[in-house]
């Protein structure tokens, strides 16, 4: 323990964070090992390139962007429709098809004290997130008689939460060999100094480190090995917060196999320039996403001649990927972008320190960044009020009572 500590100490004085060992002697023996664990695996490195970054914006001087061509699929014939389906279903019916749900997310918005999965948006049936969701592959299963395996990936934070809710639930009556659950990755939180916070039980305080870090953690979870060893080729991920989330859909599989793409993404009319959403694009001749956060307003508000916006193709965060790209895109780290947040510290005098404005950065990596690790994918239009209905927020917009109603008239329920 004594050279354990030595080492750690050696390496916080390195990268000016000797604060991190400020509380080592209030600890647990089981403590101070896993402080003394957490320093020593740290990528210090990693962290201080990230906070020399924190202000950089996204450069779109330096980049070409472009709308993306997508598939109206209310404007398919009869005829491709039914092309797309037939591919899709043989392949679904065969097994080829594994769903992902990224459940890592804090709800923080949301106010709900829990994974939010677990929460119940008030319909009659009180059925929570998670089982609405289970609800579309128990239909799939009636349809194409399949169990698709459904992987949940969780955080550090929720994964002990998250399983239990199944466990207590049953499952929700799907086969639970056919849910695999694996944790996310996270990173340290930092102060605007640079400083590595320390989290409420003296250890190092870290977050869940963005949906990007799927694909990362899908290799190490050995999810890509297991999905390979079940037959899987193709794998839609998708959000927990989507309560019509349509999961198991043959015409995109059937779309991205037909025009031989490696990766596939729904979008949905954006209803307005402000509308909290990410756009699709091309950027520098490459499938894109620019997130709502980072566009510019004249980028938001640009329209063409019929007086339609130019970028206004939703993402939805309803995405497919051929095992092969998922391969690929994991080699890679994708870019973090950084985020400041509320958090709850200890400082180095022992001193919980809590703020009602946000005073520590956060970093994440998207998704979406990883499309432009492939030439190109097909991206399919659908119907907002038939395949999103977003969670987001305690009330007004994107909250429990928009889904929820959105979700009654899709299900026809009073
Ligand atoms: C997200 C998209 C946005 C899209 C919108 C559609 C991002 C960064 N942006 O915005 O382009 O138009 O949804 O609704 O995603 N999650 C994890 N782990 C994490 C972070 C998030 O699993 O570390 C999951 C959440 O549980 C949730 C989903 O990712 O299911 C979306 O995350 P959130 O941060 O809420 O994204 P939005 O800002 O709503």
């Amino acid at each position: 323990m004594e050279e354990k500590y030595l080492a750690a100490e050696e390496k916080v004085k390195k990268y000016g964070q000797d604060h991190l060992l400020s509380q080592y002697n209030k600890l647990t023996e089981e403590k101070k090992a896993q402080l003394l664990n957490e320093i020593l695996t740290l990528d210090f490195q990693q962290i201080e390139e990230l906070y020399k970054r924190i202000n950089t914006t996204v450069d779109f001087n330096n980049s070409k962007i472009e709308p993306i061509n997508y598939t109206d699929k209310s404007s398919l014939s009869e005829q491709e429709l039914k092309k797309y389906e037939e591919i899709g279903l043989k392949q679904i019916k065969e097994g080829k098809l594994a769903v992902v749900t990224m459940a890592g997310g804090q709800g923080t918005r949301l106010g709900h004290n829990g994974p939010k999965g677990t929460f119940d948006i008030g319909l009659d049936s009180h059925k929570p997130i998670f089982e609405i969701l289970c609800d579309t592959l128990k239909n799939a299963q009636k349809k194409y008689g399949i169990y698709v395996t459904w992987y949940i990936m969780t955080s550090a934070e929720n994964n002990g939460d998250t399983v239990k809710f199944f466990e207590e639930h049953n499952y929700f009556g799907y086969p639970k060999d056919k849910v695999i659950f694996f944790i996310q990755g996270k990173l340290p939180m930092i102060n605007p100094n640079g400083k590595i916070l320390i989290g409420k039980d003296g250890l190092i305080k870290q977050a869940a480190d963005g949906h990007g870090g799927i694909f990362l953690s899908m290799k190490k979870n050995g999810i890509i090995y297991d999905m390979k060893t079940r037959g899987v080729e193709w794998v839609f991920i998708g959000g927990v917060d989507n309560v019509l989330v349509n999961m198991v859909d043959p015409v995109l599989l059937g779309l991205a196999t037909d025009k031989k793409m490696l990766a596939a993404g729904k979008s949905v009319v954006k209803a307005g320039p402000q509308e909290k959403v990410g756009v699709f694009c091309k950027r520098n001749g490459k499938p894109s996403v620019v997130e709502y956060s980072e566009i510019s307003p004249e980028m938001a508000e640009a329209t063409d001649k019929n007086g339609e916006l130019i970028y206004g193709e939703s993402h939805i965060l309803c995405n497919l990927f051929h095992i092969e790209a998922i391969e690929k895109i994991s080699k890679n780290t994708l870019p973090y972008h950084s985020a400041f947040k509320k958090a709850e510290y200890i400082d180095e005098n022992g001193n919980l320190i809590s703020s009602d404005k946000p005073n520590a950065y956060k970093f994440e990596a998207f998704l979406f960044d990883a499309f432009e690790t492939l030439n190109d994918m097909a991206i399919l239009r659908v119907k907002r009020e038939e395949e999103f209905a977003p969670v987001k927020n305690a009330e007004g917009e994107d909250s429990p009572e928009t889904a929820r109603k959105l979700y009654k008239e899709f299900h026809k329920i009073k």
